[in-house]
Parts: C-alpha cells; structure tokens; sequence
C-alpha cells in the first residue's frame, strides 16, 4: 500500500521528532553522508564533461525523483512509519515559519559565520558534524534571504510560469534552454540580479550556506524542497495530459551539437542507478501527496 508525504506545515510534533529521530541515525551511521557523496558526484555542470544526470539537464526530475526514494528506504528502514515531507516554499515564506522550528529543520544562521544554532542539526548538539563538501567549518551553515543582497522565495506567479509551460524540456537540454517545463523549474536563466534564479534554485538561494551548489544534501531541508519540486511534476502531468511526459525520447545524434552523449533520454539509465526516466514518470503505488 502507498505511503503517504505530507505538507511539512501540517505534520505533528510527534511526526517532525520521528522524522528528525531517523534523519540523526543515518547520520550517525555515515549513511546520511553517503547521500551527499552522492550528490556531489552526479552534480556536474553545462561546462564540465561526461553524462549530466542531476543537474542542468532533462534527467532532473526523475534522477532527484530516484534520489529520494533511495533516501526515503533509508530512514524507513530506521523507522517504517517515516516518509519526506514537502515544503510549499509559496506558501511557507519566512524566517518564522514552523519548518525552522527548534523541534524540526532549526533556524537561521547566527551573522558572524552562518552557523546554525539552534535545532537539532546544530553543530552543538554533537551529530550534525558536516564532512562533506567545501567549506572550512564543520557546521551546518544558513544565510536566509541573503541580507547583504536580499532575495525572495519564488512566488506563485513565477512558478505559474514553469508550470503553464506545456512542454517537458527543449533543446539544448540544459541550463541555457529558454523554453520547457524542467528548466523554468529547476530555475537556470541568464538574467542578471536575483531575477536569474528561479523556483527550486531560488530556493537553493535564499536557504543560502550549505543550500548552495553540490553539498546541499548536508542541509536536510534539501528533501522537503526536492519532495515539493517531486509534487509539482505531478501536477504538471496533470495540466498537460497530452504533452510527452519526457523529452528528450532519443539521445541527440553524434556531430549535432554539444549534448551527445551528455544527457539521459527517456530510455537511457540514469546512474549510480540502472533506472531510466520512463520507469520514474510515475510513483503510483509507492507513495503520494497528500
Ligand atoms: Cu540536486
Ligand atoms: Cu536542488
């Protein structure tokens, strides 16, 4: 029987500490920094080389899709009464909303050196020691809004954009494509000042710190951005029922273009998985949203 994942903002406080309880045992047992290896790894760029499965290609989607399930197994099998909840960033749009509660994600970043203080993910409470990724302390770090160059969450009306696109992804198939669905929501543009980040960047953006770029999974807010931009792909299927799920459906030939060989289409595995986008179109069955 499917699971269920809820709106964050609705859970109980007996949810939050179970789901909290479990994400502090994977953490202690090095599982949880296995994940972000993993991020790390497939989180390569329009400019790098070789496959792009998570990132600026059309693979996003499904691969994060993927990603979280692998996740989600993991704190099941600590507590088989966990799922990732999601968080509605346009409803859920301030410093004091209830998901950076001291019983849940935690607060802010003190302004000296963005450690987070607070919650259960606080340096000082002794587990959430960061060992992934680049940064010099071993703390989780948040900069919310970016005072020194503020930023909002993405608004209803921007993710409107994304979702009215009736079209899944468009050539070139990565950060620069001005058109299609993934890209409006994974958020890549090439406009200056905050209007270039969109949607789920945005909100990379505005969680700030460890938010930022490959190492996010080190900020456990990662699964309850990702577990909406799931959700929203859902309803994107829904208000377009006759557009193709997934493009592109066949790798781009040889001598045509830069992306041969660098993007995963329809049929193709995306890695460290065997799983193709068109087996991760759907998660009937398994999980969903409530
Ligand atoms: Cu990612
Ligand atoms: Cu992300």
């Amino acid at each position: 029987m499917a699971y269920i994942r809820k709106n964050q903002a609705r859970l109980t406080s007996a949810e939050k500490r179970r789901f909290v309880n479990a994400l502090l045992e994977l953490k202690r047992k090095g599982e949880y920094d296995e994940f972000v290896r993993t991020h790390i790894t497939y989180y390569v760029s329009d400019g790098g080389s070789g496959l792009r499965v998570a990132h600026m290609a059309p693979s996003f989607l499904p691969w994060h899709r993927r990603f979280l399930l692998e996740f989600e197994r993991a704190l099941q099998r600590v507590d088989p009464a966990v799922s990732v909840p999601y968080w509605d960033w346009t409803v859920d749009r301030t410093p004091g909303a209830s998901l950076w509660g001291g019983g849940f994600m935690g607060g802010n970043g003190r302004r000296s050196d963005r450690q987070v203080m607070t919650g259960p993910f606080a340096r000082t409470n002794g587990v959430w020691v960061i060992k992934e990724g680049e940064a010099d302390g071993d703390f989780l770090m948040r900069d919310f809004g970016r005072p020194r160059n503020p930023i909002e969450l993405p608004t209803k009306a921007q993710l409107a954009w994304a979702m009215n696109d009736p079209v899944y992804d468009t050539p070139p198939w990565d950060s620069t494509s001005t058109e299609g669905y993934r890209n409006k929501l994974e958020g890549w543009t090439s406009a200056t000042g905050n209007d270039r980040w969109r949607n789920h960047n945005r909100v990379h953006r505005w969680v700030g710190g460890h938010m930022l770029g490959g190492a996010s999974v080190n900020d456990p807010v990662f699964w309850l951005n990702h577990a909406f931009v799931d959700l929203l792909w859902d309803r994107w299927q829904a208000r377009h029922p006759r557009s193709a799920p997934y493009l592109p459906e066949r790798q781009p030939k040889a001598g045509h273009g830069p992306q041969h060989g660098r993007i995963a289409a329809r049929y193709e595995a995306m890695p460290p998985w065997d799983a193709k986008p068109d087996e991760l179109l759907g998660h009937r069955g398994i999980y969903r949203y409530a």
